[in-house]
């Protein structure tokens, strides 16, 4: 079982999916990435967490975010499926959902928990940054729907932290304070950050977002 640790190279991929042949790295491109594999199709939970992947994507596009799901069921069956999916969830699914029929892809992601099922695919996430580097790993039990303003959310937090010198403090949501990290001295901050900042104590300074 492959282990992906954060920072590490987001194994490179070619399968089939439902929008066509699909090599990760290049279908990435210079763009943000978000991977999600849920556990099988024809299932509640996953119904519903594909219908709001969809109803989100304008958002997830918006943040130059790339959007693909990825289960070990057949093409035929996710395309079946996604009749389905459009219907009971009001939504249209235009994104990726790559059949890993093999579990191939689902090896390289250990997106396989043995212990807790050794043929489906554990709901997890890996949001994958311009570099191709893994950012966030998240893994749910398929009883638990992801929550896809959380997704959002992290991804906010990491492009802050990705290209500004910024991270965000515990229950951050866009627009609250944002905390400068630590390897910013006080002089860069100050140049750095023209709203200004409070120096909480010297290890924690808080700027406004907006
Ligand atoms: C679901 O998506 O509803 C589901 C999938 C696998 C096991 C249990 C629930």
């Amino acid at each position: 079982m492959n282990m992906i640790r954060l920072g590490d190279i987001a194994p490179d991929f070619s399968a089939e999916s439902t929008e066509g042949s699909l090599d990760f790295h290049e279908w990435l491109g210079d763009r943000w990435g978000m991977l999600v594999s849920h556990p099988a199709d024809f299932t509640p939970v996953c119904t519903t967490e594909l219908g709001a992947m969809a109803n989100y994507e304008e958002e997830f596009e918006a943040r130059n975010v790339r959007i693909a799901a990825i289960s070990i069921d057949p093409l035929k069956s996710h395309f079946n499926w996604i009749k389905d999916i459009e219907e009971t969830q009001n939504a249209r699914v235009d994104f990726p959902i790559v059949a890993d029929e093999k579990g191939e892809v689902a090896k390289l992601y250990g997106m396989i928990h043995p212990n807790n099922d050794a043929t489906m695919t554990v709901r997890s996430v890996f949001i994958i940054a311009p570099d191709k580097r893994v950012k966030l790993i998240l893994t749910y039990p398929a009883s638990t729907g992801r929550n896809f303003d959380e997704l959002l959310r992290v991804v906010d937090s990491l492009q802050l932290t990705y290209y500004e010198y910024l991270a965000t403090p515990a229950n951050w949501k866009n627009g609250d304070d944002l905390v400068i990290l630590p390897s910013v001295s006080n002089e860069e901050a100050e140049r750095l950050f023209p709203k200004g900042f409070v120096e909480v104590k010297p290890y924690l300074r808080l700027t406004p977002q907006l």
